[in-house]
């Protein structure tokens, strides 16, 4: 089996490939990644010599080369993973989010079209469906709830999910989509809350929190999302979208005053910052299709996941120092 994973060098697509490696000996793994800011071979160190991988350095929207990509390797399985994937960027610079998001992901419906016999995954995100309001504990975002976006990435994310429902329509290309909460865990690149708390909070430095610290997210253990998607891709229906949650909603600033209790660091670091602009309340997923047809059910805890996550860092600051130095 030839599984084609676009974004492998990067937080969750490189925990992926890791984790088919191992579950998969007779799999070969074809990483596709153009090794943005967000990607780095550092990452990938642990399978690059090996015989069963294969790394491309590729642009997701360069059609020529993914074609040749595809040419080559004649994948069965694709999971795109490839994106822009900060919101915070996307606000000041939408331009790339569209590029990659939107046209990479037509590109590689298009190979998958063209090659034939593919079985495709797109990997989304609950932040397609926008926010939900803080007093209303008992809403939750299902596969039913409307795809209304609210920030650049978002809605490039959104016009993705809506390309890939096309293609399963008009040309009937077996795919799936995952729309998945809030990620942690190794690999993360230290621009996000969790690695970012962890680094600053590490170097004595103010730790960022946007507004009152009050929105609530969601979070995954990384590894959980692997599993997830490892069941969708192998069990999951054509054309159906499958939300993946934690069942696990914190306030960001709880997450901050974990770790910096974790680190054993003051909360006089934390400051309080303006507001990111349009930021999404909360996000909470109804996960139930993923347990009920495909027996699916996050196993990691957040408190040990945290704890993992928090010496994970502490153990690999020379990974951190390689890709923010990049
Ligand atoms: N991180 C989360 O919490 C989260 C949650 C839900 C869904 N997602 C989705 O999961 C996917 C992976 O997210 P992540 O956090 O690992 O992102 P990331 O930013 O860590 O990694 C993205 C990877 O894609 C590569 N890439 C970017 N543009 C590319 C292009 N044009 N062609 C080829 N490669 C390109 C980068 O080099 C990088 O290796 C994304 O599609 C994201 O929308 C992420």
């Amino acid at each position: 089996m030839n599984i084609l994973i676009t974004g492998g060098a990067g937080f969750i697509g490189s925990n992926f490939i890791y984790y088919i490696f191992e579950k998969y000996p007779d799999y070969h793994v074809i990483c596709v990644d153009a090794l943005t800011y967000a990607g780095n071979l550092a990452t990938l160190e642990k399978v690059r010599k090996s015989k069963r991988f294969k790394f491309y350095k590729e642009d997701i929207s360069n059609r020529k080369g993914i074609y040749k990509i595809f040419e080559e390797t004649r994948p069965n399985i694709v999971v795109n993973f490839a994106a822009e994937s900060h919101v915070d960027r996307s606000i000041e610079d939408p331009d790339v989010f569209l590029q990659t998001n939107v046209i990479g992901t037509e590109v590689l419906l298009d190979a998958c079209k063209k090659y034939g016999n593919i079985r495709y995954h797109q990997v989304s995100t609950d932040e397609v469906y926008g926010d939900l309001p803080l007093d209303r504990p008992d809403l939750l975002f299902t596969e039913q709830s409307n795809v209304k976006a609210s920030s650049p990435y978002s809605a490039s994310k959104a016009g993705a999910d809506l390309l890939v429902q096309a293609y399963c329509r008009t040309y009937g290309l077996p795919s799936t989509i995952s729309r998945c909460s809030n990620n942690y865990g190794p690999y993360q690149f230290p621009e996000k809350l969790i690695p970012l708390t962890i680094l600053k909070a590490l170097n004595n430095e103010k730790i960022p929190v946007y507004g009152d610290g009050k929105n609530i997210r969601d979070w995954l253990y990384v590894d959980d999302h692997c599993k997830a998607i490892d069941k969708i891709i192998h069990h999951g229906k054509i054309g159906e979208v499958y939300n993946i949650g934690g069942n696990n909603e914190k306030e960001n600033i709880e997450i901050v005053r974990l770790i910096c209790k974790e680190l054993n660091k003051p909360e006089s670091l934390i400051t309080f910052v303006e507001d990111r602009k349009g930021h999404d309340k909360r996000y909470a997923i109804d996960a139930s299709k993923m347990s009920s047809e495909l027996k699916w059910i996050p196993e990691m805890s957040f408190e040990k996941g945290i704890k993992s996550t928090v010496s994970w860092y502490l153990n690999h600051i020379d990974w951190c120092n390689t890709v923010l130095n990049k």
